[in-house]
């Protein structure tokens, strides 16, 4: 946990951002697994965390930005749940630890809302995605549950959007505290990784470095010699020679600040000719991507750029043809690269896509487009100094769409379909890193994690 000082001074910039009613942040709760008393592994809201630093269920906090008021609303471990669970450090103290010195009974909570409510006040809060969550507010404010999520408050979105989008040094920290711990799991799956492993083999082991250093994954790890599957959370495949695994992964440190990093494995040890030129194109890709970071410039700017290298690359490479530019601007890379450049990271991977993925990545400036490919940007918007930001562009061929786009003879002018066939069974390649944007310009942050073509052979089977 940081000093309470950092956690009293975030609620007094909020604070200044909302000036009427009162500011309402629901903790999370324990969600049962296979019955009420068998949890998955808790994890708090990460507004929850950001302004009120405890990572306990049952809670739930607010400021009454009239009288300045800060609340935390809890109770303290009853003896029944000790014989259980063990003794806890009394609320009192726990809210000493963030800064706050009243704390009441959670029982409390909704007769002082109804007060609230009945004295005309209006309450904030953010959107919730925990079912249990919208029933507990619908709960507390008389609000049907269906309408819960539509009274939000936006004004407290866009406040808590722009102030958790700027970390600070300490934050910046934590970030790789959790990139130290995704170096070793890379390091890791490069060392460990040849014919005959499974995915799921691999997966256990470097999985168990980010439970043994940190708090867990920062989402479910994505490993598999089809990467050309984005999302692919299986892990049934054995690895052969000639495959090429793909790892997309993270950490979460035990403040749960996260980690998110892609790299792709040679099982032999070795890219073959033909999976360098394509690993090239989208390192060439990531590489200009990251150079052209700075405060000022629109991160949907970048997205496009690096989908011109992208293109240009697979033109050279005779899969792609035509005037480039034109080709981008109308999506006809998106067969390879489907999917957005990057995003926002910091408490979530995603940072606060809860709040709603256009406040985050968008604005009144920039717009999303709805362009197959172009749509999945989810940071569109232009790029301050302190935001942490991911870039992650890819090269892909996925046989479902290249048969759909090929059957429209979709953008025959710019792909040369009877090339790409030759590609059908190739997979797919992401590189992925975490960059801070600075006050001049960016740095990738942590230590580097082997990335070229020969770095990553020098650790393969090691
Ligand atoms: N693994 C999800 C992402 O990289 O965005
Ligand atoms: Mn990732
Ligand atoms: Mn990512």
């Amino acid at each position: 946990m940081f000093d309470s000082i950092i956690y009293s001074q975030r609620r007094k910039n909020l604070l200044q951002k909302i000036s009427n009613g009162i500011i309402l942040f629901p903790g999370n709760n324990n969600v049962p697994r296979n019955f009420g008393s068998m949890s998955y592994p808790f994890r708090q809201d990460s507004s929850f965390l950001y302004y009120w630093g405890l990572d306990f269920p049952n809670l739930s906090a607010l400021i009454d930005t009239e009288t300045n008021e800060e609340i935390i609303f809890g109770d303290d471990r009853p003896v029944d749940d000790i014989v259980w669970m063990g003794p806890d450090t009394p609320m009192v103290e726990k809210a000493e630890n963030v800064g706050v010195s009243v704390v009441k009974p959670g029982f409390d909570l909704k007769e002082y809302l109804t007060t609230a409510i009945s004295n005309g006040k209006k309450i904030h809060y953010l959107p919730q995605y925990r079912s249990e969550n919208v029933l507990f507010l619908s709960e507390l404010l008389g609000i049907n549950p269906a309408y819960v999520n539509k009274y939000v408050s936006n004004e407290l979105i866009k406040a808590v959007a722009d102030q958790r989008s700027v970390k600070s040094g300490e934050e910046v920290m934590e970030i790789e505290k959790a990139l130290d711990i995704s170096y070793e799991m890379y390091i890791t799956a490069m060392k460990m990784i040849r014919e005959g492993l499974t995915e799921k083999e691999v997966c256990g082991h470097i999985e168990s470095i980010a439970n043994i250093r940190g708090a867990g994954v920062s989402f479910g790890t994505i490993l598999s010699v089809r990467g050309e599957i984005l999302h692919n959370e299986s892990y049934n495949n054995t690895m052969q020679n000639g495959d090429m695994v793909l790892l997309d992964s993270g950490a979460e440190t035990d403040m749960h600040y996260a980690s998110d990093i892609t790299r792709v494995i040679p099982v032999s040890g070795k890219f073959s000719d033909r999976q360098k030129e394509i690993y090239n194109v989208v390192l060439n890709s990531q590489l200009k991507a990251i150079k052209m970071i700075k405060p000022g410039i629109k991160y949907k700017d970048i997205h496009l750029t690096a989908a011109k290298v992208i293109a240009d690359g697979l033109k050279q490479l005779g899969l792609m043809k035509g005037d480039i530019s034109s080709a981008v601007e109308q999506g006809a890379h998106a067969l390879f690269f489907p999917h957005g450049l990057g995003h926002m990271m910091g408490l979530d991977v995603h940072d606060m896509e809860s709040l709603g993925e256009d406040y985050i990545g968008y604005d009144d400036k920039v717009k999303r487009s709805n362009q197959f490919g172009l749509a999945y940007l989810r940071l569109g918007k232009e790029l301050k100094e302190g935001y942490v930001l991911t870039v992650e562009p890819g090269v892909y061929f996925i046989p479902a769409l290249i048969d759909q786009w090929k059957n429209e003879n979709k953008f025959a002018g710019f792909i040369d379909y009877d090339e790409v066939e030759k590609y059908r069974n190739f997979g797919g390649i992401r590189i992925e890193d975490d960059i801070l944007v600075t006050g001049d310009g960016y740095r990738v942050l942590g230590k580097p994690i082997p990335k070229t073509v020969e770095e990553v052979e020098e650790y393969c089977g090691k």
